[in-house]
């Protein structure tokens, strides 16, 4: 269990002031300029020992990624703070933005300083009306005091922070589609290669990082890469913003140690599963797309990158979904079926025709109306769309009924029997 004095986000119940003052209390901006002096390898190299992996969903190494920035080029360089945060289940980005938004503010400049870069836009979902307000307000506050701007701390070094609000589209999250919307455009995303550190926002060289990976930067530099690789398990270190949802007696959002078992997260911070944990009928543990994981998996699961791979699920972005024995787990997948239809941005045929023939599916598999050979074309399109399309929306549209076939099989099964057993009644 991660220790309080561990813990980086230690306003992430709103209980302080999320005001200047109070983030400067809670040791926020406290030599900053110091940390800027020490200069752009050291930034990347502390960012890459310490582990950092980026919470956004994919866990790519944040110091790697970091480190793919161009040292020498004449065209401007940039920053895109990712707080799309539209990935169901997912709600950390908007506690730190409304708690600890001087956290956000000071990882914009630290990461920047990092990678040579002066010009850094947050683009945040549109439906974050009063997170985006709020936000402006620590921004605002900020450049009054000089911490950010022209020789920001007084280091020397110049720095702009914007805020960009987007209009809400879940595909909007997705980092070349979030570039191409913060350019006026139609959110649909871009092929890669070319990745944005080579040709980026207004094709200038570019970071995209989620907020919870910049947030987490300042804390990393002030205590030390080994602090935060000391923490978590090897390839999985530092802290983590679990967000527990469902049917747990406490929903809640809670910083604990990477690689903690899931059990103890969902007991020791949500109170446990409504009716206890023999109720418990699986977990989503990572947001929406990533594979629903059955009871029997969820009793020994660790909770981090690879322990989650290792069961073919995902950590994806720590969005911890949990269904009693209540759930009506076909219903469930169907209606996350529903979502990425709605969601597709239809530039890809796989993704544009497949989520919706899947959807179509899964709602007769609701129902039963369907047969069993249905099941095996269902996982067949669902690895037909996987892994084919331009951006990876069409990956977390297939993956929530792969774990569906692959742990729920039997229950499928016997909506399709039922229905054709009431079926041929009432034909009798
Ligand atoms: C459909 C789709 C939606 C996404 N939505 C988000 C999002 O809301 N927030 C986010 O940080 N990353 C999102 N991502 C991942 C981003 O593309 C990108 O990998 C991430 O912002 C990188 O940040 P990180 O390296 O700090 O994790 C999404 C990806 C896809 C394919």
């Amino acid at each position: 269990m991660l220790s309080d004095k561990d813990r980086v986000f230690t306003n992430l119940y709103g209980l302080h002031d999320w005001h200047l003052p109070g983030a400067r209390a809670r040791g926020d901006w406290d030599g900053t300029r110091e940390l800027i002096l020490k200069g752009r390898d050291w930034i990347v190299n502390e960012v890459k020992n310490s582990g950092l992996r980026g919470r956004g969903g994919a866990g790519f190494p944040t110091g790697v990624k970091w480190s793919f920035m161009p040292k020498q080029t004449d065209r401007p360089t940039y920053l895109v703070v990712n707080a799309d945060e539209s990935e169901p289940g997912t709600c950390k980005d908007r506690d730190i933005i409304r708690h600890d938004p001087q956290k956000l503010v000071e990882g914009c400049l630290l990461a920047s300083a990092g990678m040579g870069v002066h010009h850094c836009y947050i683009y945040i979902r549109g439906e974050f009306v009063n997170e985006a307000k709020r936000l402006q307000v620590a921004i605002d506050e900020a450049y009054a005091e000089g911490l950010i701007g022209k020789n920001a701390c007084g280091s020397g070094y110049d720095f702009e922070l914007c805020l960009h609000r987007g209009a809400g589209a879940y595909i909007c999250g997705e980092e070349t589609a979030l570039l191409e919307s913060l350019e006026g455009k139609k959110g649909q995303p871009r092929l890669k290669p070319p990745f944005p550190a080579a040709v980026g926002l207004y094709g200038c060289p570019t970071t995209v990082n989620n907020v919870e990976t910049i947030a987490v930067v300042p804390a990393i530099l002030r205590r030390g890469a080994s602090w935060f690789a000391g923490i978590g398990r090897p390839k999985n270190e530092g802290t983590k913003i679990f967000c527990l949802s469902g049917h747990v007696e406490k929903p809640c959002n809670v910083e604990e140690a990477m690689g903690i078992p899931l059990r103890d997260l969902i007991e020791r911070h949500a109170g446990g599963v409504r009716g206890g944990w023999d109720n418990l009928l699986g977990v989503i543990p990572g947001g929406s797309s990533v594979p629903v994981i059955p009871k029997s998996v969820c009793d020994n699961v660790l909770m981090d990158f690879d322990a989650l791979r290792d069961v073919k699920s995902g950590l994806g972005t720590a969005a911890v979904i949990v269904m009693d024995k209540s759930t009506d787990i076909v219903k469930a997948i169907a209606r996350l079926a529903k979502f990425y239809k709605h969601e597709s941005c239809g530039q890809c045929t796989p993704c544009r025709e497949g989520t919706g023939w899947t959807w179509r599916v899964m709602e007769r598999m609701v129902k039963g109306n369907a047969s069993v050979e249905e099941i095996d074309v269902l996982l067949e399109v669902s690895y037909e769309i996987e892994g084919h399309t331009i951006c990876a929306l069409g990956d977390a549209a297939a993956w929530p009924i792969q774990g569906l076939i692959r742990h729920f099989r039997p229950e499928l099964e016997r909506r399709i029997k039922e229905y054709r057993e009431a079926a041929s009644r009432r034909a009798a």
